[in-house]
């Protein structure tokens, strides 16, 4: 039976490296696809908990988790060589950045070199994890073949970049469109025929750097938007002006304007990394990215835009930030999500705790946070807490917030999302961003 036989009769079966916020609901839709599906992932405790159906991933319940774990489904496991077996495999690793803000594909390689252990004849091996442009021709291709077989005619090779917004309650990844590029158009095939089975919308494109170069477009999309409107707040700040009146009146232009939202800066796996991998390889050929290098910047100057609000708002109590009791709420990255990569909330308490705050939080989906010198644990969000702390923030604007509480309780509030949007207040009250 040929490949593509096997895909298109399910009887294929897949091999997942990296079972994170990516991986696991990727293996999740390609078993209720009825495909078999072996996930490899070098963390022995998420391999344990997965084979339990207990979840780490909050778009995977533990219930549907359940329901895709067995021999005929989900099986984990943290050695690759069980790959061996997979006709087809996946890569779903991190790609951080490294303090110096290069990209860091060492988890790439080293599921490469896992999948090199393992490659045969035939087998299909598509990249997922967000990179620069060259990656999957220039670093896989060539650790592939090392093996002695050539991609494109031993084994088909293609990117496939992932699109997943987590908490997202309308798009996942069975109706996200997937993107795919393959090193031939024979791989592009492959792989799109393998996502056709999953996955609602495929597009193929051109080459595997196209394919990379439309997720950084993405995200860097986002990401020079999001310091776009975050200069215009602070534009707004100056002219004594509401950006989310600005704003919200400037989006009912039928066409020609998005909205984006300022907010306290840029956090998760994603837009505040992504451009970088960018910036990054346009450096190798001497090109500066100025869009990318500028969104940045501001991006990465809210969390102290947001301290100098918690200043104005505490100088107006005639506190200083040095002994007063502030109480974050939320410090996931964006509502709703438990996910605190990145998460411009822990900059914000780094820098009140270098002033000498007291800095206490409530996150009712992130019970625990490991900051550079301490363990900080989610507090019960009680009116005695309200009322005793000095300044409240608001950091991320969970939907179970009950705001008017929250507002009427507060001695101040700082709001960095408009959360307490048409809530009335004495003046004075409410500080925005
Ligand atoms: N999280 C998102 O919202 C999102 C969205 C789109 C794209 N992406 C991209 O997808 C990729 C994965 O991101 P994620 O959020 O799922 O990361 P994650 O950290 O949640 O998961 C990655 C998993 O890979 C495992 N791992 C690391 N090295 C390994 C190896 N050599 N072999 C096997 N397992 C290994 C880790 O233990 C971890 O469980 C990244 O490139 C990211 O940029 C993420």
């Amino acid at each position: 039976m040929t490949l593509k036989e096997k895909i298109e009769s399910h009887q294929a079966r897949v091999g997942i490296i990296g079972l994170g916020y990516v991986g696991l609901p990727l293996a999740c839709e390609f078993v209720r696809a009825g495909f078999s599906v072996t996930g490899v992932d070098t963390d022995a405790a998420k391999v344990d908990g997965i084979n339990r159906g207990s979840s780490h991933v909050q778009d995977v319940t533990d219930e549907v988790l359940g329901s895709r774990i067995g021999p005929q489904g989900l099986t984990a496991t943290t050695r690759v060589e069980a790959l061996r077996n997979c006709d087809a495999v996946i890569i779903c690793v991190p790609t951080p950045l490294r303090k110096t803000r290069d990209p860091d594909i060492s988890y790439i390689v080293s599921a490469v070199d896992g999948i090199a252990s393992a490659l045969h004849k035939d087998m299909l091996v598509i990249l997922e994890s967000t990179t620069y442009p060259g990656t999957t021709e220039e670093v896989i291709r060539p650790k592939l073949e090392s093996t002695g077989l050539s991609a494109g005619r031993d084994f088909y090779l293609a990117f496939s970049p992932e699109r997943v917004d987590p908490g997202n309650p309308r798009f996942h990844t069975r109706n996200t469109p997937k993107i795919v590029g393959g090193i031939t158009p024979e791989c592009t095939e492959m792989a799109a025929s393998l996502y056709r089975q999953a996955v609602e919308t495929v597009i193929a494109v051109s080459s595997t750097q196209c394919a990379e170069m439309i997720k950084l477009l993405e995200n860097t999309f986002r990401s020079v938007n999001i310091g776009l409107v975050n200069e215009i707040a602070l534009m707004c700040a100056r002219l004594n002006l509401d950006v989310w009146e600005v704003i919200d009146a400037a989006a009912t232009k039928p066409f020609g304007f998005m909205p984006f939202y300022p907010g306290p800066g840029l956090g998760g796996h994603c837009i505040p990394i992504d451009p970088h991998y960018l910036s990054w390889k346009l450096k190798t050929l001497n090109y500066y990215a100025k869009f990318i290098e500028l969104a940045s910047e501001i991006n990465s100057n809210m969390p102290h835009y947001v301290v100098s609000r918690i200043v104005d708002a505490l100088n107006s109590l005639q506190k200083s930030v040095n002994g007063s009791r502030i109480l974050i709420l939320g410090i996931a990255y964006k509502k709703d999500i438990s996910d605190v990569r990145e998460s411009p909330a822990l900059d914000i308490i780094n820098l009140l705790q270098d002033k000498g705050a007291q800095v206490i939080y409530h996150d009712p989906h992130a019970p625990e946070v490991h900051l550079d010198h301490a363990v900080l644990r989610s507090v019960s969000l009680t009116d005695d807490l309200l009322i005793g702390s000095d300044c409240t923030v608001i950091v991320t604007n969970h939907s179970d917030y009950d705001y008017p509480r929250i507002v009427a309780k507060a001695r101040i509030v700082v709001d960095t999302r408009n959360a307490t949007r048409g809530l009335t207040a004495p003046r004075g009250k409410i500080l925005k961003i």
